[in-house]
């Protein structure tokens, strides 16, 4: 049964809106009593993502979906896609642009840390086609609201 489902949109190159779609997921969850810790992880990933749509992608949507088993968190825009998504995920990757390094963006750790926070990640992209990120948080003991 598919549970509550919440999404934000997210803007291109909007550095002043940047980040608010990741903080409204991690204000709904708080809300709803999650664990602190497994709301972090999200808001990490939310973050990452969010900021890669920003940066990198273009305009598309933060979504969050809330079942009793698992928290499905995805990222999707319409921007210029991925050619290779293996090389993406690699740690210290980063085509950002001197601009953006100076805003200190492009560590190349987002897609990675995005990785290690989820319990599983599925990157969808071609080249001119968009991308997609989907996250799975698998509902553990004391992950449950109060
Ligand atoms: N939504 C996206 N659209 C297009 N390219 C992306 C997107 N997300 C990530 N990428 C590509 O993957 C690379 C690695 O992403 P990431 O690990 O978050 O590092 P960073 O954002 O610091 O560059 C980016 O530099 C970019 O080339
Ligand atoms: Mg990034």
């Amino acid at each position: 049964m598919a549970g509550l489902v919440k999404s934000f949109n997210i803007k291109a190159r909007d550095f002043n809106h940047a980040g608010e779609a990741s903080i409204s997921v991690q204000s709904l969850l708080k809300s709803m009593n999650y664990n602190p810790k497994l709301i972090r992880r999200i808001a990490i990933c939310g973050y990452e993502g969010e900021m890669n749509a920003v940066m990198h992608g273009g305009d598309g949507f933060l979504r969050i979906e809330i079942d009793s088993d698992k928290l499905v968190l995805e990222v999707s825009d319409s921007g210029q896609g991925i050619e290779d998504i293996e090389l993406a995920m690699q740690a210290g990757y980063s085509t950002a642009n001197d601009d953006y390094r100076e805003m200190g963006f492009g560590a190349g750790m987002g897609l990675p840390n995005m990785k290690k926070n989820a319990d599983q990640i599925i990157v969808e992209s071609e080249k001119g086609q968009g991308t997609q990120v989907r996250m799975i948080f698998f509902i553990k003991e004391g992950d449950m609201p109060a």
